[in-house]
């Protein structure tokens, strides 16, 4: 039996995720849940922002579902346990797809993959003080430009897809993203792929202007995390982007989007993308027709008008969930 640990965490965190297992439990019977926490309310509960028992939950498991956490805004000295997780259990593909799943929602008719580097680039914590300001450290290597390439071809391929875009900045960022664009067209040699690239604000301005042209990106950590966020909102919105963190070993799904405080406690969040990462741990661990269940119910809900607030309707996560598992016990 497969055995994947769930994580709540903040805000709209477990209202989401109490929907994905609703989903799941629907779905999977079979699947063995076990809960773990992290985040802020974790922090409060056990004085832990990741406690051990998390980190051996999850060593002990074949996955992980987490909803988002809330980063405290005025602790200069916090590490998110999200980025924690991700480089100790060196889950280094950030793996994003992003479709409008139905012509009514979103303002794009976008259909990419974002795959992102998930363990360095902007993201190594280092930061020092200098005189009259700090320096943060960036951290490009080879190695970890190598594998995230060669994931994204294997996606690609995979998926029957037919080019790759690196998305980099090296007209300005001429070492570490000109090392980054080096190694990818390097890899893709022979790939059979198409090897194509974009300068990271261009890239942006695609997502609006010619979404047709993209469809596999590959690209570095905080370009990945920006994209991502736009890709969603050209798309249908945050409450429609899955994500997962895929390592060697293990891979932690995860919605696209934070803990939401605005609209957390208040029964509107919007569940589907952690409904639908739920559907990709679902296919990761070999269920795969559960999660086309899943996700062919999506666009089905939507077609019906199963909607919450920010798709344009007016139900609340938990009648939503409710209608929506509706029409997925007909899928
Ligand atoms: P956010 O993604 O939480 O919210 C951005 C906007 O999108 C808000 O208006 C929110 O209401 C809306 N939104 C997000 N998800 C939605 C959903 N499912 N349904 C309907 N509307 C949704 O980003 P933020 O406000 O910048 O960040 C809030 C907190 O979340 C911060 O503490 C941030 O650090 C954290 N965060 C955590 C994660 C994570 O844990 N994976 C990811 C991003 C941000
Ligand atoms: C994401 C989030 C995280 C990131 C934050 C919460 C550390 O924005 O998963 O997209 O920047 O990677
Ligand atoms: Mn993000």
């Amino acid at each position: 039996m497969k055995r994947a640990v769930i994580i709540e965490g903040d805000g709209i965190g477990p209202e989401v995720i109490a929907s994905a297992v609703q989903v799941l439990e629907a779905v999977s019977p079979g699947l063995e849940m076990v809960e773990g926490c992290m985040g802020l309310q974790c922090h409060t509960r056990t004085g832990s922002y990741l406690p051990q028992s998390t980190i051996d939950l999850l060593n002990d498991s074949d996955a992980a579902l987490f909803g988002a956490i809330t980063s405290p805004a005025d602790r200069a000295d916090y590490r998110s346990p999200l980025l924690s997780l991700r480089k100790s259990m060196d889950l280094y593909a950030n793996i994003r797809p992003v479709k409008r799943l139905h012509p009514s929602v979103g303002l794009v008719d976008l259909d990419v993959v974002i795959v992102r580097e998930n363990t360095e680039g902007m993201y190594t914590g280092e930061e020092r003080e200098v005189p009259g300001g700090i320096v943060t450290e960036r951290k490009v290597t080879e190695y970890a430009c190598r594998r995230i390439v060669d994931k994204a071809i294997e996606l690609c391929r995979a998926d029957g897809g037919k080019k790759v875009t690196c998305v980099h900045k090296s007209n300005v960022l001429r070492r570490s993203d000109g090392l980054f664009r080096e190694v990818f067209l390097d890899r893709m040699k022979g790939s059979g792929l198409e090897a194509s690239e974009l300068l990271v604000d261009a890239a942006a301005a695609a997502l609006v202007s010619q979404p047709r042209k993209l469809d596999f990106l590959v690209t570095l950590n905080l370009y990945g995390d920006i994209l991502s966020d736009e890709a969603a909102a050209l798309a249908g919105g945050l409450g429609f982007a899955p994500s997962v963190n895929l390592g060697e070993k293990f891979a932690l799904f995860e919605p696209t989007h934070g803990s939401a405080p605005d609209i957390a406690g208040m029964d509107l969040a919007n569940p589907t993308a952690a409904i639908l990462s739920a559907a990709m741990m679902l296919r990761y661990l070999g269920s795969g027709n559960a999660a086309d269940r899943v996700e062919k119910a999506v666009p089905a809900a939507l077609e019906q008008g199963i909607r919450t607030r920010d798709a344009g309707g007016s139900l609340g996560t938990r009648e939503f969930t409710r209608r929506y598992l509706e029409v997925l016990s007909s899928c």
